[in-house]
């Protein structure tokens, strides 16, 4: 184990976006750590010498994003189950033996955010069935979520079909791919909808689905959390529907790393929701 003043970073390409340095620094202060948590950008050119010398470093571990999610998969010493299954490392920790080891908390942060929001027989909702709208990385995250949660039955509908085909193979026997014009029926039957599109996104189309055939009961999630109320999410309400944003899966996922490198499992609660809420704010 790394002595001195823990440190751990953000790292991506840009980075100047990310809000995980808020989110952490607000966990450091409340729990009086004198540690850091700092913002890196690394080019994907640079990233496997950055991963080589993280031993040396004096970081205890850090996120990943964009565009390094894959590379750190390949290039950890270890991967958990899940991030192997997903592909994709967001946390990186140094492990007392000098081992790195990668894992994917995006998952659990979905499904930890639909507890605290839903309560946590969610997935028993619809007979246990989803729909999931999107086949890029966080789609891979969240249906491996979901059938380790024991969701029976999930559908991934994709603009790109193949990607959708994909995203199904990770949970076999229980995600299956679904073109977008059978939507429709599939929602009939659905307790749970999930967008991880960047459809509804400050500056994209909208998303624009009909969710009358959704049945009372079911709950809408939205990865997007700028804006915060999407359209998708705003429809959702009007219809007496549950509707869940995108920004509590961001807050969730940071949790697993912070144990992880400094110690105390912190707390997801409403002023740090508040914090990050005004630092999106236009
Ligand atoms: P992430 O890693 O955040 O999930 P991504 O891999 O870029 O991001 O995936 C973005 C998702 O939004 C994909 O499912 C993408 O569909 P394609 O696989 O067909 O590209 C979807 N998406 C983005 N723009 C879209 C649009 N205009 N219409 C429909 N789907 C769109």
């Amino acid at each position: 184990m790394t002595t001195g003043t823990p440190r751990a970073f953000v790292v991506g390409h840009p980075i100047a976006h990310s809000r995980s340095p808020l989110i952490h620094g607000h966990w450091l202060a409340e729990h009086g750590i004198a540690g850091s948590y700092e913002r890196l950008d690394v080019t994907p050119e640079a990233f496997p010498e950055f991963i080589r010398a993280l031993l040396d470093s004096g970081f205890r571990g850090g996120n990943v994003t964009i565009p390094h999610k894959e590379a750190a998969c390949a290039l950890a010493d270890t991967l958990t189950p899940r991030a192997q299954k997903i592909g994709a490392v967001n946390t990186l920790v140094v492990e007392p033996d000098g081992r790195i080891r990668g894992d994917n908390t995006d998952a659990p942060g979905f499904c930890a955010h639909l507890d605290h929001s839903l309560g946590a027989d969610w997935p028993a909702r619809g007979n246990g069935t989803a729909v999931v709208l999107g086949a890029g990385g966080a789609a891979r995250a969240i249906v491996v979520g979901l059938a380790e949660r024991g969701m029976r039955r999930i559908r991934v509908a994709n603009r790109t079909p193949a990607r959708a085909e994909a995203v199904a193979a990770l949970a076999p026997g229980i995600a299956d791919a679904l073109a977008w014009d059978d939507l429709p029926a599939a929602l009939a039957e659905a307790g749970l909808l999930v967008n991880t599109t960047s459809l509804g996104m400050k500056g994209q189309p909208p998303l624009e689905i009909d969710l009358a055939r959704l049945p009372p009961g079911a709950a809408v999630a939205d990865i997007v959390y700028a804006p915060l109320e999407t359209d998708l999410l705003a429809a959702a309400r009007r219809r007496g529907l549950d509707a869940v944003d995108g920004l509590g899966m961001l807050l969730h996922q940071a949790v697993p790393g912070f144990a992880a490198w400094f110690g105390p499992r912190p707390a997801v609660t409403p002023a740090l929701r508040d914090r990050i809420v005004a630092d999106l704010a236009p």
